[in-house]
């Protein structure tokens, strides 16, 4: 079985190892500084994995090496978003962390695909990148799996259409500045501009861009129950190699005219982790605001990265 590992043991660490064992395509490690914690989470899940019958094993461990041989680290350690805070405010005390995280992922499993989760997202994936010197394909911020998701969400519910039937895609930052991309999303096959009026679709964008927000308003946590439930999606489309199209965020190598950015974005992922970005046609409205996304990740990214001191 591949192995993955979870840095951090938290709501959002534990729930896609949930995910990820019900999915039963990989060992899984937890990793946590505090005691007892991941080795706590890691017996809980087993038992669960043996009342489901998944043979899957979960450990836990407070040692850094044991992510040694992962074919993917997840990152997700990092202080959670309490109400009222920016993604932005984060910034600073999670890029700290981060830093050193990556420091043992360098020496321990170098030959990994890493996956960013924690926020802010993409200036994390930012100074993961910094760190690891990675080539690009191999470090993958999670971020649009979900806010595409809750876009989706919106749509058939307002529609009354499965989920399934509709495809969808959000592009820019994981956060107050995302671009719900409705040009570029289908229901059945059928634009949805040409479904629901323009004051709908207003209304949908709006709430998708804040979910993350309306979330911790509401339970006073961030979300984690679908953000576990999209690692898991991503990781099984990278592990069984499937060329699944997904929304991610990723270093833009030239990609709509941008270099040295992370930005949220779509392309297929598989066992290289991003085997291609796909650039998509956008509106002069979704041009604009995506490009205010990029040049906001941009300055903050710089800031970050003077402060750690890469
Ligand atoms: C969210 O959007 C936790 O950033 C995550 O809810």
């Amino acid at each position: 079985m591949p192995l993955v590992t979870i840095i951090g043991s938290g709501r959002v660490g534990t729930s896609a190892a949930l995910f990820l064992m019900l999915k039963e395509i990989c060992d899984i490690r937890l990793i946590d500084i505090v005691e007892g914690l991941p080795q706590g989470e890691a017996l809980d899940l087993s038992h669960a994995a043996a009342l489901l019958g998944k043979n899957v094993d979960i450990t836990g461990s407070n040692d850094y090496k044991d992510m040694a041989g992962s074919d993917i680290v997840i990152v997700t350690a990092g202080l959670a978003r309490k109400p009222g805070m920016t993604r932005e405010e984060l910034a600073l005390e999670n890029g700290k962390i981060v830093k050193s995280i990556c420091e043992k992922i360098l020496e321990y499993a170098p030959h990994s695909i890493v996956l960013m989760v924690t926020n802010p997202l993409d200036i994390m994936t930012y100074v993961a990148l910094k760190v690891l010197k990675f080539p690009r394909h191999r470090v993958i911020g999670f971020s649009g799996t979900l806010d595409s998701a809750r876009l989706r969400y919106y749509i058939a519910k307002k529609l009354g259409v499965s989920y399934q039937s509709v495809r969808g895609f959000v592009v820019g930052q994981h956060g107050e500045k995302m671009v719900p991309l409705l040009s570029a999303t289908y229901v059945g096959g059928i634009p949805v501009t040409k479904l629901l009026s323009e004051n709908d679709l207003k209304e949908i964008s709006e709430r998708t861009v804040k979910a993350g927000e309306e979330i911790v308003k509401l339970k006073k946590w961030s979300a984690y129950h679908a953000v576990g439930a999209g690692i898991a999606e991503v990781v099984e489309s990278i592990l069984k190699d499937r060329k699944d199209i997904h929304n991610f965020s990723a270093l833009l190598e030239g990609e709509y005219g941008v270099k040295d950015v992370v930005a949220e974005v779509v392309g297929i992922l598989g066992r290289r982790g991003i085997e291609k970005i796909i650039e998509l046609e956008m509106t002069e409205d979704e041009k604009a605001r995506f490009y205010e996304a990029v040049q906001w990740i941009k300055d903050l990214c710089e800031k970050v990265v003077k402060e750690l001191g890469l």
